[in-house]
């Protein structure tokens, strides 16, 4: 399973990237608000820094804008993965850019017959937004097994991308279903390492080690 950073902040990367385990990043418009910065000094410092796949969001909302939008894009860095909404002029545009050979990451998925249609585009990552499913009350891991089922049934190589995530369970539930990748906030990078019985037990033979020292 792939991890990818879901932010726009270089600090953020720079520490997720340490760990030793980080395949990638995905940015929208809102996190590159968020990080203060213009867009395209945010673009080019995070392809620079990031050797994986790096997912940069179209703002246009039809075909041709989305394709004039992408060429641009794509000229960040080779790692560069064109995000697009899940809406039919962005199927269309998905169409084009993976019959060119360009990789797409179809967002704002929520269900899985729209998974479907991303994958039948050609898409090459789909986003399914499971923690905005749960902020209306829909169980939004539900639909990760479901989609995983879809794309097995007819053999689709779209990976699935888990997205929105905002906790370590929801970590833990795109593992047991065989997402692809999730993409996880820095804080849920944070989280998902610490156990307090790891601490506990690292500070007992921390202070039983000292003991044995004279
Ligand atoms: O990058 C898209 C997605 O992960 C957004 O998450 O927390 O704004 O619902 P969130």
């Amino acid at each position: 399973m792939k991890f990818f950073i879901d932010t726009a902040d270089v600090g953020e990367i720079k520490e997720a990237r340490a760990l030793g385990i980080l395949d990638g990043v995905t940015t929208n418009p809102s996190l590159v608000k968020k990080s203060g910065r213009t867009f395209k000094d945010v673009a080019t410092e995070i392809c620079k820094l990031v050797e994986g796949p790096v997912s940069l969001e179209v703002v246009s909302i039809d075909c041709d804008g989305m394709l004039k939008e992408a060429k641009e894009l794509l000229k960040y860095g080779s790692n560069v993965v064109i995000k697009l909404p899940l809406i039919p002029e962005g199927l269309k545009a998905c169409r084009r850019l993976s019959q060119d050979g360009v990789k797409t990451n179809v967002t704002l998925c929520f269900s899985p017959v729209q998974a479907l249609l991303a994958a039948k585009a050609g898409a090459s990552y789909i986003s399914p937004f499971v923690g905005r499913l749960d902020d209306v009350g829909q169980d939004g891991m539900q639909i990760i097994p479901e989609i995983r089922k879809i794309y097995d049934n007819y053999g689709f190589e779209t990976e699935i991308l888990v997205a929105s995530v905002r906790h370590p369970i929801h970590v833990h539930q795109a593992a047991l279903a065989g997402a692809d990748v999730a993409t996880i906030p820095f804080k849920v990078f944070g989280q998902l390492v610490q156990h307090p019985l790891t601490d506990k037990g690292l500070a007992q033979f921390l202070k039983d080690a000292e003991a044995t020292k004279a």
